[in-house]
């Protein structure tokens, strides 16, 4: 079993962070979420990773490296162009010299690990293997429709979804995948549709299986999924203090402060993570906040954000909430009078006074 990683595409959804980053490299409570899709199928047994990505830039495979530091062996493969995922699937043909393998996109959290997928699919003995995971707003995703408990059909981004499940970024597959992948066209939007390959393999004949995912699973697409998703890995982080806090701090709940960060005359509700070389200085950090390293936050409150490296927060009055601050923000207050805001911000910025 070998795995395929994506983390192509464009990330618009995400933008202004993914203008000057990719969006699988942004961090989830201070790790990038792509270091998640890597350690959970190193976790499941597997060894052999290919990664494919946007062949316009290098920062996944500079990022990332070999695979190391997993004890894996990662292959890159380029894509010249986004073309939908059953084109990403295509280009690994090679790379998978027959073998079956787990198909996870990079932008994909899955709580529980992969393992139990992977065990079920081997028994399972179909040529397809899906997850699937109840949703609200099924008509995001890859639908499926379920009758006697097979899968019967998959559906793009239906205007009437057959059911209520999302199919998970999560997909095991055996050679004839390929197959499938050879024999489509472009759809609506001018992609190979990864559910265009799961509906061809149903009408050639192939089999199809599925399980349920229960526990939690997030496509990080939107802002709000991102902060979510930040929000679940900071509730079950491990609390450790190798910074730096005064007596006049008060630190409570589940915190990891690393190394060469201050803490001063300042209260951190956790969970929180605080990245190296932050100072936090007569501040509030409240739950469910990452922050980033060398960060600056002096007499200002931030609180369920995620906040990268090297930022300013410097006396803002009003709590900072529920905010993405990309790299090397600065958020200040200033004295002068008439009070005024003054912006110095890029594309596709969003900003929210209340
Ligand atoms: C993609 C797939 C979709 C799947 C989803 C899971 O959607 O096309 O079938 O349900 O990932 O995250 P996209 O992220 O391209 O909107």
């Amino acid at each position: 079993m070998k795995a395929l990683i994506a983390s192509g595409g464009r990330g618009t959804r995400l933008r202004p962070i993914t203008h000057t980053q990719n969006k699988h490299l942004i961090p989830i409570a201070n790790k990038p979420i792509l270091f998640y899709a890597i350690e959970t199928v190193v976790e499941a047994g597997i060894r052999d990773i290919g990664i494919v990505y946007n062949a316009e830039s290098k920062e996944v495979p500079e990022f990332i490296g070999n695979g190391s530091k997993w004890g894996a062996n990662i292959s890159y493969l380029p894509q010249q162009k986004p073309g939908g995922l059953a084109q990403v699937v295509g280009l690994a043909e090679s790379f998978m010299a027959g073998e079956p393998f787990i198909f996870y996109l990079g932008d994909n959290m899955v709580v529980g690990g992969v393992k139990r997928f992977i065990d079920e699919y081997e028994r399972s003995k179909t040529n397809c293997f899906l997850t699937l995971a109840q949703v609200k707003d099924p008509e995001r995703f890859g639908v499926p429709e379920i009758k006697n408990g097979r899968i019967i059909g998959v559906e793009e981004k239906p205007k009437s979804p057959k059911s209520q499940y999302a199919v998970a970024g999560i997909y095991l597959y055996d050679k004839h995948i390929f197959e499938a992948v050879r024999s489509l066209k472009p759809s609506m939007r001018g992609e190979l549709e990864i559910s265009d390959a799961h509906q061809w393999l149903i009408d050639n004949g192939y089999s199809i299986g599925y399980t349920e995912i229960t526990g939690w699973w997030k496509d990080t697409g939107k802002p709000s999924d991102l902060l979510e998703a930040n929000r679940l890995i900071l509730d079950n982080i491990k609390p450790r203090i190798d910074g730096d806090v005064d007596k006049q701090s008060d630190v409570a709940g589940k915190v990891v402060i690393e190394a060469g960060a201050k803490i001063v005359n300042s209260k951190i509700r956790g969970p929180v993570i605080i990245g190296k070389d932050c100072v936090i200085e007569n501040s509030y950090v409240g739950p469910f906040t990452a922050i980033g390293s060398r960060t600056q936050i002096r007499h200002s409150e931030v609180e369920y954000s995620i906040v990268l490296d090297e930022c300013k927060i410097l006396s803002v009055h009003t709590r900072i909430e529920g905010s993405i601050l990309g790299h090397d923000v600065e958020i200040v207050e200033s004295n002068g009078k008439p009070r005024v805001h003054r912006f110095m911000i890029g594309d596709q910025s969003r900003i929210e006074i209340t």
